[in-house]
């Protein structure tokens, strides 16, 4: 569904393009952010618990959800034991294509499964065609966060997970690619306006990365492909191994009452 007025666009074709959304899919399909989709489920699903009333489905919306990895983790993770209405909204129309016809696959694939599917809407962030206070939870995952619209969609109680890059996610690949690497920013995230905050998590561990395409995949599905000069883009592109620390934040605000 395409609900980004022309107005409202910036380009042509905006957000990741087609072999951005290509590369992301395969590098997420290898299974190498598992860790962080399960973190994700597992914080949905207790908020999920905590609020649940009874044949109500919880919904759930992914702001600039990429190829939807994180939401099919979480369908799949809710299986038949909790309701779930579940939207994941990109302004790249690639990367919604690509949700939706991964999305039917699994559909087909499990015919009989109250597994819940999602609705899958090119969108922007900026201006959400959601209603105001109608959500139970958003999530905003190394995407552009909207605070101020992320608090009008909200339910009061509702809540909105962030994950962010640590200071030593993928630290080698920028060792590369960079001349020098910049200071890190602060590890405190200051709290929006209509939110306080719950928790934080840190999730950090080392991925080997075997063969070119797997590390060509990783730069292309992050900023650094055009923030990196034409020679840091070259040494990525040499190596045929590479060992890769993941370090993310988990962070959960709910909305003010
Ligand atoms: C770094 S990717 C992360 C994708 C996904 N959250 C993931 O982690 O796999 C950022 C995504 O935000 C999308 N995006 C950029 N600007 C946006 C906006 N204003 N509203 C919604 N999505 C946006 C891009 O198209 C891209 O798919």
């Amino acid at each position: 569904m395409n609900l980004l007025p022309v107005q409202q666009k910036r380009s042509s074709d905006p957000g990741d393009s087609k072999a951005m959304v290509a590369a992301r899919q395969r590098f997420l399909d290898a299974g190498y952010y598992r860790p962080i989709a399960d973190a994700v489920s597992r914080a949905v699903l207790s908020q999920a618990k905590r609020q649940s009333i009874r044949d109500t489905p919880f919904s759930c919306l992914d702001a600039g959800c990429g190829e939807g990895y994180y939401l099919r983790q979480l369908a799949s993770a809710a299986q038949d034991a909790l309701p779930l209405a579940l939207m994941g909204l990109d302004i790249s129309k690639w990367a919604v294509l690509a949700a939706a016809k991964q999305d039917s696959r699994r559909g087909g694939q499990q015919e009989h499964s109250q597994t819940p599917q999602s609705q899958w809407v090119v969108g922007s962030n900026a201006h959400l065609p959601v209603q105001s206070q109608t959500l139970d939870s958003v999530l905003c995952m190394f995407g552009f966060p909207v605070m101020g619209e992320f608090a009008r969609v909200l339910k009061p109680g509702g809540m909105l997970l962030q994950i962010e890059a640590g200071p030593s996610h993928l630290r080698e690949l920028r060792e590369i690619i960079y001349p020098t690497l910049k200071p890190e920013r602060s590890s405190e995230s200051k709290v929006p306006e209509g939110f306080i905050h719950h928790h934080t998590e840190r999730l950090c561990y080392s991925l080997a990365l075997e063969g070119a395409e797997d590390i060509s995949d990783l730069l292309a599905m992050t900023p650094h492909l055009y923030r990196a000069s034409a020679e840091g883009r070259a040494r990525a592109g040499a190596l045929e191994a590479l060992s890769i620390t993941v370090e993310v934040r988990l962070v959960q605000w709910l909305r003010s009452e």
